[in-house]
């Protein structure tokens, strides 16, 4: 049977382009899964959208005068155009300010409620004299209580990760204008999270083995601390109203509702199909399995705060919601240095990068050097350096050496191995078995091994070829080469697939040039290989190779 996978995807802030350290932390991940599952014939459903009531949106706007509104009016396309350059294949990138989203965030707003999980409370909140109006989260910068970093923000601290609420700031500052704002009281609906906490300590256990170690023991260690209750209501306009008589001017905390986006989207995806019921088949079967691709600093949100609301929401729509199976956050990756930020505009922006490199060559050199365990470092040298010395020299100078041969000399047709010798065996066994490995890895959400392992196998194949070598073979011995030749299409068919993932463009044009028709993508996670007698097309290469004074210069 089908399996049904749930690709959650972290829902950017529409407050400004996306930059690469998204794309490695949170983004380049979930497309690479999402193909190698639907490749092997799982039912993907692959979910996000705009964060649209994020303060980071509200800042921007009133930095701009305008609304929040056109802020995301003008990233949404932005953002839709980049997963399309670059090949990021959701089924559903929608945004939190929808009528569809209201209402399913209202309706887990009012689970939580009945099941006695929200309460009212009177607190004290920053309010800012000059501006005369509370400060919301980011609207607050100050000092983290727990660690001590001075630029920690309203909602969490970038150095410990914690979560915040602003009034725990230690000399809060206001963003808008810089003054010190004064702590008043207002009222507001609090979240009994420290209920959670034991039901998340037992729920993170069980998810011992399969979450990423660093990960799991960070959340079951927050866990222990205890997490304490949380407000969820906000003195804001923008945003999803609370469904609360006497919360008409408030409204439901920005990750609270951001996160119930990652039912609400399948919601969607499903009424748009025109199959309003079949986003149950993810979010009501006890057999599918979510994952949800984010980065290092939204980690608590979705390991601990999002289980505890689909824990305490109980039935919604008439059932129980699933729980994540996975949360295989990355960490950071540092441009010149310091953590990229699109708030802090320190950042290499995705849409610069799309107009100097093709979209493979920034997918390999993100998916070698992704932040799967510790912080990695992004840097224009060497991504052309990788790109010079791996993917060209490496994989793309052996798929054209061989079909460009083949072409020139069998008349583009796949030659009649004849017997093979044991290496010649022994490479094709490993190229067929790459698939499967590669797909194990992935599956286990180790991207970075399951490209080595690929990259691993086309370094043994050009070495066959370099002693093989059919072009000397040739004239002498036409069998030869043409068994050699033979053993190479094979083993770069394989490989073709076990890099589809990661090279989605390229192998599709691969695919094609090694005489298939169709879409690569719904050929199968397979290694059967190209019948003698198909004809092949006469091949470009596949990727360019880089000048590096050239490129530096076009991308500073
Ligand atoms: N907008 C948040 C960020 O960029 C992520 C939100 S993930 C969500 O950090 F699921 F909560 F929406
Ligand atoms: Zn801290």
């Amino acid at each position: 049977m089908n399996e049904k996978i749930l690709i959650a995807v972290a829902w950017p802030y529409a407050n400004g382009s996306l930059h690469l350290g998204q794309i490695a932390g949170a983004y380049l991940t979930p497309d690479i899964f999402a193909r190698y599952h639907r490749a092997l014939g799982n039912d993907v459903l692959m979910v996000s959208g705009s964060d649209a009531h994020g303060t980071p949106v509200t800042l921007r706007a009133e930095q701009e005068g305008i609304s929040p509104g056109d802020v995301l009016a003008r990233f949404q396309p932005e953002f839709l155009k980049s997963w399309e350059d670059l090949g990021i294949g959701f089924d559903i990138f929608t945004s939190t300010h929808t009528e569809n989203h209201f209402e399913c965030a209202q309706e887990i707003f009012r689970g939580l409620m009945r099941n006695g999980h929200v309460y009212e409370a009177e607190v004290e909140l920053w309010y800012c004299p000059s501006d005369r109006r509370f400060l919301p989260d980011r609207y607050v910068e100050g000092t983290c209580p727990f660690c001590g970093y001075d630029g920690a923000r309203g909602d969490q601290c970038d150095n410990c990760g914690r979560t915040l609420d602003a009034s725990q700031l230690l000399e809060p500052r206001c963003r808008l204008d810089g003054t010190t704002p004064e702590l008043r009281p207002t009222r507001h609906l609090f979240f009994r999270m420290s209920s959670f906490n034991g039901p998340l300590a037992e729920w993170l256990k069980s998810c011992e083995g399969l979450m990423r170690r660093p990960v799991l023991s960070w959340s079951l260690g927050i866990t222990e601390e205890g997490m304490p209750d949380r407000a969820i209501t906000r003195d804001i306009e923008w945003g999803v109203p609370v469904p609360t008589e006497g919360y008409e001017d408030k409204r439901i905390y920005v990750w609270v509702e951001a996160l119930i986006g990652y039912f609400s989207a399948a919601v969607e995806w499903a009424k748009k199909r025109g199959e309003p019921e079949r986003w149950r088949e993810w979010w009501h079967n006890p057999d599918s399995r979510h994952y949800y691709f984010v980065g290092k600093d939204n980690i608590p949100f979705h390991t601990l705060i999002w289980p505890a609301m689909l824990m305490g929401c109980g039935e919604i729509y008439g059932g129980e919601l699933r729980l994540p199976y996975d949360v295989p956050a990355n960490q950071y990756v540092n441009f010149k240095g310091a953590k990229a930020s699109t708030s802090r505009g320190t950042a290499p922006f995705l849409p610069e990068y799309l107009k100097v490199y093709d979209p493979d060559a920034l997918r390999y050199y993100l998916s070698a050097n992704m932040p799967e365990l510790q912080d990695s470092s992004f840097d224009d040298a060497d991504l052309i350096r990788r790109n010079n010395d791996e993917l060209v020299a490496t994989w793309g100078n052996l798929v054209n050496r061989v079909l460009a041969f083949t072409v020139r000399n069998f008349d583009g047709v796949v030659p009649e191995p004849g017997e093979l010798d044991e290496t010649s065996r022994e490479v094709l066994e490993a190229a067929r078995a790459t698939v499967g490995d590669v797909g194990d890895q992935i599956s286990l959400c180790r991207f970075r091994s399951g490209l080595q392992a690929a990259f691993a196998t086309a370094r043994r194949l050009n070495q066959y070829l370099d002693e093989a070598a059919p072009w000397k073979a040739l004239k002498t011995d036409r069998q030869d080469a043409a068994r050699s030749l033979w053993v190479a299409i094979q083993a770069i068919n394989a490989l073709k697939t076990a890099l589809y993932p990661y090279l989605p463009f390229t192998s599709q044009r691969l695919h094609e040039y090694l005489g298939f028709d169709g879409l690569l993508g719904d050929s199968g996670w397979s290694a059967e290989g190209v019948p003698v007698g198909q004809k092949l097309a006469a091949p470009q290469p596949l990727f360019k190779k880089l000048d590096a004074a050239e490129i530096l210069v076009s991308a500073d």
